[in-house]
């Protein structure tokens, strides 16, 4: 046990390696709010080889938080800690559709257009990969790209 368990709040547990400190910059932690955080980086997991895990003392994640983990995150498991106890484990799931998250690469794409107030709208491209398709003019955003508009890295 490389961190002590916590009383309340959330831990963010098989995040791949690596992408913890993405994670926590996701939810605009950077350590100035006050929150007890613990990152565990590239601990051995029976599933994934290495993941990462983050726990966050005394806060809770809305379920946009939660979509945005998926797609940085897709193999996340999103634990609620009450009195020290799991009360509720959810693994997350990439969104089938998602709005005014991601904005479409393509700049002649109609969201692009600054006179025209239009949502940038993706779907889901079915497959292995973490892929969305935009709804107004076909182009495809990949995840290094989505990786990209979420923590601003890369
Ligand atoms: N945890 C914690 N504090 C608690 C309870 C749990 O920090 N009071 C952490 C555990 O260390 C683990 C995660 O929350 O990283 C999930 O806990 P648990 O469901 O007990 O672990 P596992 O059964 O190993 O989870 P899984 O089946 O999802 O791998
Ligand atoms: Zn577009």
């Amino acid at each position: 046990m490389l961190v002590r368990k916590i009383r309340n709040g959330t831990v963010i547990d098989h995040v791949p390696a690596g992408r913890a400190l993405l994670v926590l910059r996701l939810l605009g932690i950077t350590g100035k709010e006050g929150y007890t955080v613990a990152v565990v980086m590239n601990v051995e997991s029976r599933k994934l080889g290495r993941k990462d895990i983050v726990k966050i003392e005394n806060r809770y994640l809305d379920p946009g938080e939660a979509d945005k983990i998926a797609l940085i995150a897709p193999t996340a498991t999103i634990n609620i800690i009450r009195d020290y106890k799991v009360v509720e484990k959810r693994q997350v799931e990439a969104p089938e559709t998602l709005t005014g998250i991601l904005e479409c690469i393509n700049p002649t794409c109609i969201t692009r257009k600054p006179r025209e107030p239009v949502i940038p709208r993706f779907r889901r491209v079915p497959g292995e990969r973490l892929r969305y398709q935009c709804v107004y003019c076909g182009t495809i955003i990949e995840e290094e790209e989505i990786l990209r508009q979420l923590t601003g890295t890369q």
